[in-house]
């Protein structure tokens, strides 16, 4: 037998496992000193209200045969396609109940996606990227090219018409710059896809993070991408669903490539090897897009936002260079006196003990970069700050 060779050609763990090794030696050893950890983005407040209500009445459905759910449809329960479909309409966007897909999150889908497509296909990612983009494509063994993201362009690459792309990956608000696309540019994106019969994967999993409102939430608010683009979104960043795991791609109807509807393969490829969300899941994540939901999440994520408002306040006086935690719960920042990411990431951890994630673990362009989340409690936030501040 065999096995995949491309394996090989990975970095030998995965981005986020290094740093909380290196975090949790760190705190062995000094069992003494309190670890502020704005590293991965990971929420730090539980689920609201509408949800823990939903999900406790959900329990109750499966306690008795009248109301109890065995497997559920692959695509996801209609009351929560129905949620998502009132969601997008609500911005303009107007689907189909069959375009939208729900599962288990984001991660998973952007993985499992691959499936429906060619080996050879070139792939385009911007760099610094989430690893997960380029890790899956190495798994496969396909080529990765990638868009370059500097502090000249705003870290919001445009396309390149020399560089060849079949499947183009964009996340907005980009993970981890915390930097978001215009309509304009997007829309110079979609114009490249369909010119070039390639299909964009948009992660919108950070959405809910935008307040500025000429920014897009959806890459199908902007013309044109119907015939080139799936979206993946997730609750997790959302509604704290980072443990209770529900997300959904959207795949219009009018999306095809070499004669197949993209929608029909992915649905095939998850009746065979998915299995469904859980329904009290899928209750509790019906329960974000109802008035009450989206009430609390908002508030939730306004908390968030102002975690971020003190981290970028702190660096505004530090003269500090940084992109994100505007519309974003990440911030990326120039690491300071031209330190590179893994020296900043070890000097931050050993003298103000905070974990942050090292920006050269997001590719090469982010040598010299940072990334801060805004997901911890407003406490540790503002002490991490103050430490911060003690030190730099
Ligand atoms: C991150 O820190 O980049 C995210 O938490 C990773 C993820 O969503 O999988």
């Amino acid at each position: 037998m065999t096995i995949n060779p491309h394996y090989q050609d990975l970095e030998q763990n995965y981005l986020f496992a290094v740093t909380a090794q290196k975090a949790a030696e760190f705190s062995a050893a000094h069992p003494d000193k309190k670890v502020i950890r704005l590293g991965i983005g990971d929420v730090t407040k539980p689920l609201c209200p509408a949800v823990i209500e939903a999900m406790h009445r959900a329990v109750d459905d499966m306690a008795w045969a009248e109301t109890f759910y065995g497997y559920g449809p692959y695509e996801g329960y209609d009351f929560l396609r129905e949620a998502i479909r009132g969601y997008y309409g609500r911005r303009g966007v107007p689907l189909q109940l069959s375009e939208i897909f729900v599962s288990d999150g984001a991660k998973s889908d952007i993985g499992n996606i691959l499936d429906i497509f060619g080996e050879d296909n070139a792939v385009l990612v911007p760099d610094p990227v989430y690893p997960v983009y380029v890790d899956t494509n190495i798994m496969a063994g396909r080529r990765v090219a990638f868009s370059s993201a500097t502090e000249a362009n705003g870290f919001l690459p445009l396309p390149d018409p020399a560089v060849k792309a079949d499947i183009i990956y964009l996340c907005s608000p980009n993970n981890p710059t915390g930097a978001a696309y215009s309509r304009e540019q997007l829309k110079a994106w979609v114009d490249f896809a369909n010119q070039n019969d390639a299909v964009i994967l948009f992660d919108a999993a950070y959405e809910a993070f935008i307040r500025d409102d000429s920014l897009p939430h959806s890459i199908f608010e902007v013309e044109g991408a119907r015939t080139c683009a799936i979206e993946f979104c997730s609750l997790s960043k959302t509604a704290g669903f980072t443990g209770t795991r529900c997300g959904y791609a959207v795949i219009p109807a009018e999306l095809e490539r070499g004669g197949s509807p993209l929608g029909a393969m992915w649905l095939r490829r998850q009746a065979t090897k998915f299995n469904g969300t859980s329904y009290i899941v899928q209750r509790g994540a019906a329960a974000v897009f109802t008035e009450e939901g989206q009430a609390q999440v908002k508030a939730d994520i306004d908390d968030y936002l102002e975690n971020a408002r003190v981290i970028t306040t702190a660096l505004d006086s530090m003269g500090i260079w940084y992109t994100g935690g505007k519309n974003s719960p990440y911030i990326w920042l120039k690491c300071p006196g031209g330190m590179d990411s893994w020296t900043f990431f070890d000097y931050l951890l050993e003298k103000a003990n905070v974990v942050g994630t090292p920006g050269a673990g997001f590719g090469q362009n982010g040598e010299g970069f940072f990334r801060l989340t805004a997901f911890g409690s407003r406490k540790n936030t503002l002490e991490a700050v103050e430490r911060l501040r003690g030190l730099l």
